[in-house]
Formats: structure tokens, sequence, C-alpha cells
């Protein structure tokens, strides 16, 4: 017997979200659900992918500026640089190795939703800089701010999220995510945070279609995820990766194609989800911006852009926010 969607029970957040998407017209699923083990490793791949110049871009953009930001940062009552999806922290490590070398005060906070890849980071860290004073904390963005919000401590807090990783939210989101932060800063703190920018089309789309396949298989993943701990029995062949850039909105959005009329079970949710030939799942969007856009995401959010660093060749820009 069927059962009334006002009356059906999930036991997770990925249960009732996975149904949602999946009984809705048009089809998505958040990619927020992309990264669990090996859509982390994934995503490390993805990183190393010459195609997908973010990091790259990102990397330079620390390590040619490490000083200017690093001065920025300091307080000569120390400071804590709390890091938002931290990673493996490849490209935060340039900014420790100088604030260590040149011992100025400091506390890493990195905080990440996969306790797994803390825990390498933790065992990295104290490995290359034993004397990091550094403090790991496991949650969603939304649990750690508000964590954050609830400090007593007056010193200075610098907020970072790298790899724009802003760029999942569509401008709404992003406006709410900018704001949630804002509400946790005082006058001196600083967010320091990384945008794509719109460049040249077919590079965008390329860095989102490698010739290797990773991003295929990273978008694909989460159908095996949900094979896996829904019981479900996606056939990953016959869903085609198909991402899209628009350079008017400067959005990139990924799909899964159905290549095929088909049916798909999904035991646990106790569902049979149908696919006409050439339907489409929604996956992902990363948005690509500009000064004018983050200029107004700033302002919308009660935040204004203090300072700027770019890479050489302008394609990633990380921005220096301060409370209004
Ligand atoms: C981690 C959200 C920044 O959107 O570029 C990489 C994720 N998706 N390739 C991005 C991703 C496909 C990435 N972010």
């Amino acid at each position: 017997m069927k059962t009334k969607k006002s009356e059906q029970h999930f036991d997770t957040v990925f249960q009732k979200e996975i149904h949602e998407g999946l009984t809705a017209f048009p089809k998505y699923i958040s990619s927020k659900w992309f990264y669990d083990k090996t859509g982390d490793q994934l995503f490390q791949q993805i990183m190393n992918l010459p195609e997908y110049y973010l990091t790259g871009c990102e990397y330079e953009i620390l390590d040619t500026n490490t000083a200017e930001i690093a001065q920025l940062f300091s307080d000569k009552e120390g400071f804590d640089l709390v890091e938002l999806g931290a990673g493996d922290g490849k490209k935060t490590k340039v900014l420790l190795q100088h604030l260590v070398t040149n011992e100025m005060p400091f506390t890493y906070k990195p905080i990440d939703i996969s306790q797994n890849a803390l825990d390498s980071l933790e065992n990295d860290l104290q490995k290359v800089f034993p004397k990091l004073d550094m403090i790991t904390q496991q949650g969603t963005y939304f649990e750690v701010l508000e964590k954050l919000c609830k400090r007593s401590s007056e010193r200075k807090t610098v907020i970072m999220v790298l790899g724009s990783n802003i760029g999942n939210l569509n401008h709404e989101n992003a406006i709410k995510f900018l704001s949630d932060i804002r509400k946790c800063m005082n006058p001196k703190d600083l967010l320091f945070m990384g945008f794509d920018q719109k460049k040249d089309p077919s590079i965008i789309l390329s860095a989102y279609n490698d010739s290797q396949g990773v991003t295929e298989a990273f978008n694909k993943n989460v159908l095996k995820r949900i094979n896996s701990s829904l019981d479900a029995d996606f056939d990953l062949n016959s869903f085609k990766h198909w991402p899209i850039y628009d350079p008017e909105t400067g959005t990139t959005k990924s799909f899964l194609v159905s290549t095929k009329e088909q049916k798909v079970s999904l035991n646990k949710l106790n569902l049979e989800v149908s696919f006409s030939a050439w339907e489409s799942i929604h996956t992902e969007i990363s948005q690509k911006y500009d000064d004018h856009i983050v200029n107004w995401l700033a302002q919308e959010a009660g935040l204004e852009v203090f300072v700027k660093f770019q890479d050489s060749e302008e394609y990633f820009t990380d921005y220096v926010f301060k409370k209004i």
C-alpha cells in the first residue's frame, strides 16, 4: 500500500531530502550529500585536476600575499583563526607556516563536517607545526556559527571560508549565510572568503567536465550513496553527467540525465521513482561572481569589502569583509 506524503516518517534528514527531491518535478538532489567518504576522496582528486583551476589560483593568492594577509589578521592580544570547511588544509598551510615562523600569537580552529578530514588534518599539522595551537571542531556551518556567536572571549576572530564554497548557494542563501556570519562578528573581526570569478565560459565548463571523468564520478557518487544507504538500484551507466554554464547569471549547474525511460527502486524509502527518457536530476550549482555581485551580497548581509586579493590571471578573488 502507498503511504501518503504527510504520513511518511523519515529516520534522517538525508532520507527526507532524497525523497523530497526525487518526487519533485523537476527532480533535484542537494550537493551537500556529495560528501561521504568516497565523495571526499573524489573532491580531493578534483582539486588536483589540471582543469580545476580554483585550487591553484587560491593557492597562488595565499602564497604571494602571505605577509600582507598575516599582517591584516594579527592582533596584539592574538587572534582566533576559524576556518569553515577546512578539508585537507593544503592552502591554509602557507599562511600557518608564516604565522608560526613569525611567532604571531593565534589559535587555529579548523571546522569541517567530516570528522575523518579533521583527524587527518590534525595529525598532519601536528607533525609539520609542533608548536601550532589548534582546536578542531566537527559540525555543520550552522552548528558551528551558533557556538561561535556564544563565545565570551574578546579576542579578535578571523573567519576563513576558502575554495568558493559559498558558490554552492544561490544568492538568497548566500546572503543568509553571510548574515549568519556577520551576526557572530565583533567590530574588529574579519571574514576572509574566496569567490570564483566569471571568466571565459569554456574554462569554467572544463573545470566541471574534466577529461578524466573525475567530476562525472563525483556527481554520480551521490547515486551510489543512495544505492548503498537507501537500498536502491540506480544504474550509474544510464545517467549522463551534464554541467552547463550560463554566462548571464554566472551559474554553473550540474545535472544527471537519464539516458532512457527507467524505474528506480529505493527500498528503504518504500519508493519507486520513474524517469522519462532524458529527464534530469539537478545536483549542484557552482556560482561565479564579479566585484559587483560580491559587493551587493555583502551589502545585503551588512558587510563591506575591506580589501581583496587576486591571482595573476584574475580567475579567483579572496575578499576581506568587515562589519558595516
Ligand atoms: C567545493 C563547492 C567549491 O563547486 O567548485 C567541484 C565542488 N563540484 N567540482 C565547486 C565541485 C564539482 C566545488 N566547491
